[in-house]
């Protein structure tokens, strides 16, 4: 990975990177844990506390556990809350294995009436035969009666969750979820699918308890929100973090079905509910609120070219940044870094260079930036450029922050993310 820090990096994801319990459970535009080792082994030192303020799935915080530092992961999502605690709280294998035996024992399919897991939730056997739908519910019993609440349980919850898009009728070939016309398809029986995965998961659990993980720990607040952080001023020594994007990936709608199956374990127990949180995140289509834009926005992005329908989800992304960039510069210690990853894509409204715009208001709460390389990544799950509908995001920005700098260092906009990048382009 990033060996020579001047010059474009090409990684591509036949590289490993499911180690540890990074492969626990699939998650939309998670970054590959060279990214965020990278940060850490260039501005983390003994000791060092380390923050992920939009930690998804948690990558940041399994990198940082295995390496020895504890640190924050912060996510509005429960799902992802969920799948952070799981990859990242070791249990003994040998506890692990029994319960995994007690499960596979417990397992019958459900009898009797079936209902969708999440109220409101209508046509669930749209997306599953009545095969499989008895065979999951008898599987998530299972579970719970052979586990106490805790680690044991989360991590099989999460498991149990990782193989739902798989034996669902829901099209593999596309984050989103939905049953294509075209490609039908065959899911997989849920017996050998649980069972590999349980492996998989295994596995993975055993290399992270030969880490230092052991000896860190990975705080996942409850009220996990980037916007208005749970901690003190001058807490963290390094925050590292790839953010969501404006309107490129809707994570509820990706992971829809994970969600309807978790309703009461992720405290969304109804359709109306999921669909609140779906509009309540940074980067949402359909911002709950037009909030306020910052200050400095017409001096970073010329609003007036924004097509009228456009207008409220960008203010509002650039809104909700404004006052994440504004807590971050609180709980940063002074001096400290924020490595901020952010993909440089097409969006409907154009080519937008956001993170040249990020990094303009990131200096305006005193994180200047120091440091900055692109890396193109080959996302081979993406096949076909869609263009104009957030399109493939082929570079990828890595961008040094430091709390207290003045920095005129700037970006070039390589904002067409199809065109062949010269290295020298984005050499610092
Ligand atoms: C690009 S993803 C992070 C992926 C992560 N780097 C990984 O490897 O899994 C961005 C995340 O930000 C979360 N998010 C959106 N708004 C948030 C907010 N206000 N506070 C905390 N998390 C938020 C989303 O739920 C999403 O999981």
């Amino acid at each position: 990975m990033p060996g020579n820090l001047n010059s474009l990096v090409s990684l591509s994801l036949t590289n490993r990177t499911n180690l540890l319990t990074h492969g626990l459970h699939r998650f939309p535009a998670k970054y590959i844990p060279q990214v965020p080792r990278w940060g850490l082994d260039s501005y983390a030192a003994l000791g060092s506390y380390v923050l992920d303020p939009f930690a998804g799935s948690g990558t940041t915080n399994l990198e940082a556990a295995a390496h020895g530092y504890s640190s924050v992961a912060l996510e509005i999502n429960p799902l992802s809350r969920l799948i952070i605690r799981a990859k990242n709280t070791p249990i003994p294998d040998d506890e692990l294995e029994a319960a995994a035996k007690r499960v596979r024992a417990a397992w019958r399919p459900h009898e009797g009436p079936l209902r969708a897991p999440m109220a409101g939730v209508v046509n669930f056997d749209h997306w599953f035969s009545d095969a499989t739908w008895r065979q999951l519910a008898g599987l998530k019993d299972a579970v719970k009666s052979e586990t106490e609440p805790g680690a044991i349980r989360e991590f099989f919850l999460v498991v149990f969750s990782s193989i739902i898009r798989a034996v669902s009728n829901a099209d593999d070939q596309s984050q989103k979820t939905y049953v294509s016309g075209t490609r039908i398809k065959s899911p997989p029986p849920v017996t050998s699918t649980w069972d590999n995965a349980v492996r998989r998961s295994l596995s993975g659990m055993s290399e992270l308890n030969q880490t230092a993980a052991r000896h860190t720990h990975v705080t996942v607040p409850d009220t996990g929100n980037a916007l208005d952080i749970p901690f003190e001023a001058n807490t963290f020594d390094l925050a590292v973090t790839s953010p969501p994007y404006l309107d490129s990936v809707d994570y509820p709608y990706n992971l829809m079905l994970e969600h309807f199956w978790l309703a009461d374990e992720l405290g969304l127990p109804s359709r109306q509910d999921f669909n609140q949180l779906r509009h309540g995140q940074v980067g949402a289509k359909n911002p709950a609120s037009a909030e306020d834009p910052p200050r400095f926005i017409s001096d970073l992005l010329e609003v007036e070219t924004l097509p009228e329908y456009r207008r409220t989800a960008v203010l509002s992304y650039f809104a909700m940044m404004d006052q994440h960039f504004s807590e971050m510069a609180r709980v940063l210690k002074d001096g400290a870094r924020y490595v901020f990853v952010v993909g440089n894509s097409g969006t409907k409204i154009g080519p937008l260079p956001i993170h040249k715009a990020l990094i303009g208001l990131a200096q305006t709460h005193g994180l200047g930036l120091e440091h900055a390389f692109g890396y193109r990544l080959r996302r081979h799950y993406m096949k076909f450029p869609r263009a104009g509908r957030g399109g493939i995001i082929l570079v990828d920005w890595v961008l040094t922050l430091r709390k207290g700098l003045q920095s005129d260092l700037e970006v070039p906009d390589l904002v067409d993310s199809h065109v062949e990048v010269d290295p020298r382009a984005v050499a610092y």
